[in-house]
């Protein structure tokens, strides 16, 4: 039986090699599909068996490592999922995602060195797509596994033009077999998932461990403007068609109307925006950039977005240029089920922690999964709340921790099961 601190180090171990796993020049970029998701994916089933898991990939790539009951005389056909994703961002840090799924396999390794007696199974998962960076269509992975996926998702492109279904063909996955990487809902037990908090709130309450109580939800839009190219030199001010000027304006509205939304926990996000035709004396005639905005509940996102609607054809009419929405991702506020807050909350305080709920501003494979079961999650105290960026860092002390707790947040539902009778 390993400490929590062997298990941290461990923990860290593994993510330090995955990490080596990129697409990137010097840094940690690990998109869906890549040359890089593969050779990390090859390397999560390698753990999975060390660890005597029966591992394949389903369909869209998710790595899936099966453990069959324990419980001589008890085991049922339920299956209970640990997860997370193995993609990143464009210059990613080492802990989002890839600590979940790690934190899977090391407590699979110690339920089964405990002879933890387990009524149902579990499937640890290593999500291929939670970031929506490649391609336009976000969890595309998990939305497979919870029988939620539109075939036409995998018609999306990435920048370069590669369609997703060429894409997954060339990674060794199956576009035509998309049905099958679904669970039934009946066999499954409920979805947990441990993930750095990506946010200051346990660093500044002193807590390693938080229980998650809701995942924020989200809508993603591209949003295009249409103006009148010209030369920079010759057309006065007051006759432009400047399509960039307008999308400046533009997002000035949009950081104003997330800032009254503050009481909502409304934060809304340019992350990326292309002009053309793009030269120094040419005026932009065309923009397209992505917003993504968040909040804690559905309604109050959405009003923002009725209201930022209004407010750029107002922009629009006032510079001669024309504004159109294209929404591409939505995903609404997700709840955490009360029954697996509770199972972490006991484990947390079961290691002598005090026990801190929160919500999730961050978007996770949860979102896709609670069309399929049941979601708890985790976090896991994260430096100066920084992610997204290579400066991320979790303590070893915090996620071996963290491994502890999911080891008797799974015992504890071990428990539940058995009394309920709940196992089949
Ligand atoms: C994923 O990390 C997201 O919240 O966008
Ligand atoms: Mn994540
Ligand atoms: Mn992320």
């Amino acid at each position: 039986m390993r400490t929590p601190t062997q298990l941290g180090i461990r923990a860290e171990a593994m993510l330090a090699e995955l990490a080596a796993f990129t697409d990137g020049d010097g840094n940690l970029t690990r998109l869906y599909l890549s040359p890089a998701h593969r050779a990390a994916a090859d390397r999560v089933a390698s753990w999975m068996r060390d660890v005597g898991l029966d591992v394949g990939f389903d369909a869209l790539g998710t790595v899936r490592g099966r453990l069959k009951p324990t419980a001589p005389g008890r085991a049922g056909n339920r299956r209970l999922l640990i997860g997370s994703h193995i993609d990143t961002v464009v210059n990613a840090g080492r802990y989002d995602g890839m600590l979940g799924v790690v934190a899977g396999i090391l407590a699979i390794e110690e339920i089964l060195a405990r002879h933890v007696e387990l009524p149902f199974g579990i499937d640890v998962l290593a999500f291929g797509e939670e970031e929506g960076v490649r391609f336009p269509s976000t969890l595309v992975s998990s939305s497979a596994v919870a029988g939620s996926l539109l075939p036409s998702d995998l018609d999306a492109r990435d920048a370069d033009g590669v369609v997703l279904r060429d894409a997954l063909i060339a990674f060794g996955g199956n576009p035509d077999a998309v049905t099958s990487a679904a669970y039934a809902a009946e066999e499954t037990l409920a979805y947990l998932e441990v993930h750095i908090e990506q946010g200051p709130v346990l660093e500044a309450a002193g807590l390693p461990l938080g229980v998650v109580t809701s995942i924020a939800g989200q809508s993603r839009f591209f949003v295009s403007v249409m103006g009148e190219a010209g030369h920079a030199g010759t057309v006065p001010m007051a006759l432009r068609r400047d399509a960039l000027a307008a999308s400046a304006e533009m997002m000035l509205t949009i950081e104003e109307v997330a800032r009254a939304g503050y009481a909502h926990q409304m934060v809304a996000t340019v992350g990326r925006l292309a002009a053309k035709p793009g030269a120094v004396n040419v005026i932009p005639a065309e923009v397209v950039f992505t917003l993504d905005i968040r909040a804690d509940a559905d309604a109050p996102r959405l009003a923002a977005i009725a209201e930022l609607e209004k407010r750029f054809q107002a922009i629009a009419i006032k510079r001669g240029v024309s504004v159109t929405l294209d929404k591409f991702y939505e995903s609404p506020t997700t709840p955490c089920a009360p029954r697996l807050q509770e199972a972490f909350a006991g484990a947390v305080l079961d290691l002598g922690l005090a026990e801190r709920r929160l919500a999730s501003g961050a978007g996770h494979d949860g979102h896709a999964m609670h069309h399929l079961t049941d979601v708890g999650m985790l976090f896991v105290r994260c430096r100066g709340g920084i992610s997204h960026n290579p400066a991320e860092f979790a303590t070893v002390d915090d996620m071996g921790l963290a491994v502890e707790a999911l080891i008797k947040a799974v015992e504890r539902l071990a428990a539940d099961a058995v009394s309920s009778g709940d196992s089949t």
